[in-house]
C-alpha cells in the first residue's frame, strides 16, 4: 500500500526534507582536499540535533554513521571514517536522513572537489538531470515506472548506466516505505501516481558498466570496474501538477537547487 499524506503531515514531511537540504548546503560549504569524513558526520550530526531531529540512518540496520559519504567509484552507503580523506579531483556524494516530529526526510548530492575529470564532470550533470527527469514525471496519472524509464532513457541517452541494486522509495513515517522505485525498467507500469504520495527518488549513476558490489564493511558499495559514480536524491510530494520538491531548499522566496 502506497500511503496518501494528509495536508497536515505533508507540512511535516517539508519541516524534515528542509532540515536535510539546509543541512546537506552547509555540509558541501565544508568539502574541500584535506577535511575527513567523519568531520563532515560530526558536523551533520550537531546540525541534526540543533534542529531537533535525530539521524534517520544511525543504527537503521546497524547503521553506524549519521551520513552516509561515498567517494569515486563509491556508489553509496560510505561509511564516514578519521581515515579517508577528501581530495583534489574526487567526486564526493553525502546523503543525509533526519527523523524529525516522527516524520523522515531524505536527500542526496554529488558534488566536485576542486578540478575534476571532465567525465566526471558530466556524470554528475547527467545524474542531476535524471533525477530531475524523474520528477518530473512523478505527477497523478502517471504509473509508476514512467518515473524509471525516464531516468533509465536520460542516463543511457549520455552513454552511462544506472545501478540496478538499489531503488528509490517511499518515504514517510519511516524512511523506507512502499513503492520502491527502479532507476530503470518500461514506461506505464506499476501503481497510478496519486496525489499526496510522497516518494524518495535517487538515481545512482555509474560511468561505467552498471555492476556493484559491496565492500568487506558490510555496507559500502563500489562499482565492479572501479570507475565512478554519482548519486542525487529528492523527496517530493506528488501533485495533479508538478511534483512539489521537498528536499529542495528555500531561502525566503527562492529555492536554491543542488
Ligand atoms: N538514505 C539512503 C536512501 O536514500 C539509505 C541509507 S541506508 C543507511 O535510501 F543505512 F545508511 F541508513
Ligand atoms: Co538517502
Ligand atoms: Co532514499
Amino acid at each position: 500500500m502506497i500511503v496518501i499524506r494528509s495536508a497536515g503531515e505533508l507540512v511535516t514531511l517539508r519541516e524534515a526534507n528542509q532540515i536535510v537540504a539546509r543541512i546537506l548546503h552547509e555540509l558541501a560549504e565544508d568539502i574541500r582536499p584535506g577535511i575527513s569524513t567523519e568531520m563532515l558526520d560530526v558536523k551533520a550530526e550537531r546540525l541534526i540535533a540543533k534542529a531537533n531531529g535525530k539521524p534517520a540512518f544511525k543504527g537503521y540496520r546497524g547503521y553506524p554513521k549519521t551520513i552516509c559519504v561515498s567517494i569515486n567509484e563509491q556508489v553509496v552507503h560510505g561509511i564516514p571514517s578519521p581515515d579517508v580523506i577528501v581530495k583534489e579531483g574526487d567526486i564526493v556524494s553525502i546523503d543525509i536522513g533526519v527523523i524529525y516530529k516522527g516524520y523522515v526526510g531524505d536527500t542526496a548530492a554529488t558534488f566536485p572537489v576542486g578540478q575534476v575529470s571532465d567525465e566526471k564532470k558530466r556524470l554528475i550533470e547527467v545524474t542531476r538531470e535524471a533525477l530531475y527527469a524523474g520528477i518530473r514525471q512523478a505527477r497523478t496519472g502517471n504509473r509508476l515506472s514512467d518515473i524509471s524509464h525516464a531516468v533509465q532513457s536520460h542516463v543511457e541517452k549520455e552513454g552511462f548506466s544506472v545501478v540496478r541494486d538499489f531503488v528509490g522509495h517511499g518515504i514517510g513515517q519511516k524512511m523506507h516505505e512502499e513503492p520502491q522505485i527502479p532507476n530503470f525498467g518500461r514506461p506505464h507500469l506499476g501503481p497510478r501516481l496519486e496525489a499526496g504520495m510522497v516518494l524518495a527518488i535517487e538515481p545512482m549513476v555509474n560511468a561505467g558498466s552498471y555492476e556493484v558490489r559491496v565492500l568487506a564493511d558490510g555496507w559500502t558499495v563500489v562499482t565492479k570496474d572501479g570507475r565512478p559514480s554519482a548519486h542525487f536524491e529528492h523527496s517530493v510530494t506528488v501533485t495533479e501538477g508538478e511534483a512539489e520538491i521537498l528536499s529542495l531548499l528555500e531561502v525566503g522566496e527562492r529555492r536554491i537547487p543542488v
